[in-house]
């Protein structure tokens, strides 16, 4: 029974499988787990179907290898999709077995790993394979933010399979081998006459970089596997706990003074945000999320300390770095993934507004803008929030400022907080003066007196320190030292929102 099981769709489709380069759903789970901790549950679990002939083939395990086993020496409890078996097809006994380890994770509080790989309904079960898919998206979203759920994508996974992970906190996709779509080639040319292929529609990159429905391509399988177990080392096992520490040889106190020079002078210059991030994270790593996808905003993982932290930048070089629709719902989610796992956040501000147009405004930039600032006023894990350059305007108030609970506020001495830039301050306020002088020159040298007042008076970080709305400037080369201490001082933070059923985030 037991080699029987281990062999599952037999021989000659497990070598289709790796002709594919595709690897076995077994083989999957021991490349994931440490060597030797998985316990495999429900092996001999068969399907119950009688109908076109089904009952006479029953396969061992039915097509999902479940079970659990450790990362990092932490549990993990997973699901892997067995291809070989009915396409990795779900039929009622399989959706069981994958809410039966679910409802594991739950209770004994460890994260849950899919590794999907599946032709979808079973389609000779009908109705109780739809029934199957509707208990694993009802325990997705019971779950979501109680532990952490990663999906990865290593084939196809098509119709409203690809519901179940689209809930998960994480969805990695595998190039050239894995696809996710709602409705296949096939019929978008039936419905909409639109030809096109299936890795266009719904392949590694696509969702990646146009969808955003994807979080991380990886090259192969194995390189998909080791992102997993990278990623869950940031991760606490549960809502309860507090991530991982990771010791580190890396110096807290650590100055840079490469870090001075980074941001130019000209506040309309681009520089890459992501230097100033490696630079002060624990040995320059660095895991990006998204990276593909409305690059105007960095999002991503790292240590301070060997503590892990959430980081959120506006980055000036794609967009000047402006809050837009698709960037606000990318941080937004990130965001509420640190809060619901206790990570802190620290955020890295250098953004010059929302950006403009009607393309924004009429595909809803007011109520994806105001994701982002829900998320970061409702979060209560420590924030700290460091401002680089550029705070104007609603997007100051976005990101991360003290007035929607940041913890910490540190700016650094060239930064300008202001309603707008100096620019089109000036046009508005001083509009009939400039208005009224005819020559030429003399406007423009006007102008240039009137900005270098506004800039002298209001672009620069004095103003909102005078206030108390940042609480320190600081040298660039002390960015890490002023982050670690105040995780540091964080560390015990409590902080709680009144009682609810739940808040009503903009959708
Ligand atoms: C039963 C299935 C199956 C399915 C594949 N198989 N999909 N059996 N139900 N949904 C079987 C095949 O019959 C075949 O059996 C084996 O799995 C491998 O499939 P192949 O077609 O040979 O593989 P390949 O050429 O790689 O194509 C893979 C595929 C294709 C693209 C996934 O199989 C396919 O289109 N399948 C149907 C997909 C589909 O329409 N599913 C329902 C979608 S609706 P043998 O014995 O020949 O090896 C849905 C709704 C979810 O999923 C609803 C959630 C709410």
């Amino acid at each position: 029974m037991e080699a029987k099981a281990q062999l599952a769709g037999g021989k000659t489709r497990i070598a289709k499988q790796h002709e594919a380069g595709k690897l076995t759903a077994r083989e999957r789970v021991e490349a994931l787990l440490d060597e030797g901790s998985f316990v495999e549950l429900d092996k001999f679990v068969t399907h119950r179907c009688a109908d076109f002939g089904m009952q006479e083939q029953k396969i061992l395990g039915d097509g999902v290898v479940t079970g659990h086993g450790t990362v990092d020496g932490r549990p993990v409890c997973v699901f892997a999709q067995d291809f070989t078996v009915f396409g990795g097809s779900l039929s009622g006994a399989y959706a069981q077995k994958i809410c039966k380890v679910m409802d594991l994770a739950t209770k004994i509080g460890c994260p849950i790993v899919g590794l999907n790989d599946s032709g979808g309904a079973r389609i000779q079960e009908g109705v109780e394979s739809l029934a199957g898919y509707a208990d694993i998206f009802l325990r997705n979203v019971l779950t979501s933010g109680v532990v952490p759920q990663l999906s990865a994508i290593m084939g196809p996974c098509a119709g409203g399979a690809v519901y179940s992970p689209a809930i998960t906190d994480f969805i990695l996709m595998v190039e050239r081998t894995s696809y996710m779509f709602i409705t296949g080639p096939e019929v978008i040319r039936t419905v909409t006459h639109e030809e096109v292929t299936k890795e266009q529609l719904g392949g590694a990159s696509t969702h990646a970089s146009k969808s955003g429905v994807s979080h991380f391509t990886e090259a192969d399988e194995l390189s998909c596997i080791a992102r997993i177990r990278e990623l869950l080392a940031f991760m606490p096992s549960n809502n309860s706990e507090d991530p991982p520490h990771r010791p580190t040889q890396d110096p807290a106190d650590r100055a840079d003074a490469a870090l001075d020079t980074i941001v130019p002078v000209e506040s309309n210059r681009p520089y890459d945000i992501k230097k100033i991030i490696n630079a002060v994270v624990d040995d320059n790593k660095f895991v990006e999320v998204h990276k593909d996808y409305a690059k105007n905003i960095v999002c991503g993982f790292a240590r301070f300390d060997g503590r892990p932290a959430g980081i959120v930048a506006n980055q000036p070089v794609h967009l000047a770095g402006c809050l837009d629709i698709d960037a606000s719902i990318k941080a937004a989610r990130f965001v509420r993934f640190c809060d619901c796992f206790n990570i802190p956040i620290v955020t890295f501000v250098d953004v010059p507004g929302f950006l403009p147009g009607t393309t924004q405004e009429y595909g809803g930039i007011i109520k994806h803008g105001a994701k982002l600032l829900y998320a970061f006023a409702e979060a209560t894990v420590p924030k700290i929030t460091v401002i680089t350059r550029k705070a104007y305007g609603g997007a100051y108030d976005v990101m991360s400022s003290k007035h929607i609970r940041a913890d910490v506020n540190v700016s650094y001495p060239a930064a300008e907080i202001a309603v707008m830039g100096p620019e089109g301050a000036v046009n508005i306020i001083f509009r009939s003066e400039l208005d009224k002088i005819t020559d030429e020159t003399e406007r423009a040298a006007a102008r240039a007196r009137f900005t270098a007042e506004y800039k002298e008076r209001f672009a620069n970080p004095y103003k909102a320190a005078s206030l108390g709305y940042i609480d320190e400037i600081i040298r660039p080369r002390d960015t890490r030292w002023t982050i670690i201490r105040s995780l540091r001082t964080l560390a015990n933070k409590r902080q709680t929102n009144l009682p609810r059923k739940h808040g009503n985030i903009p959708l």
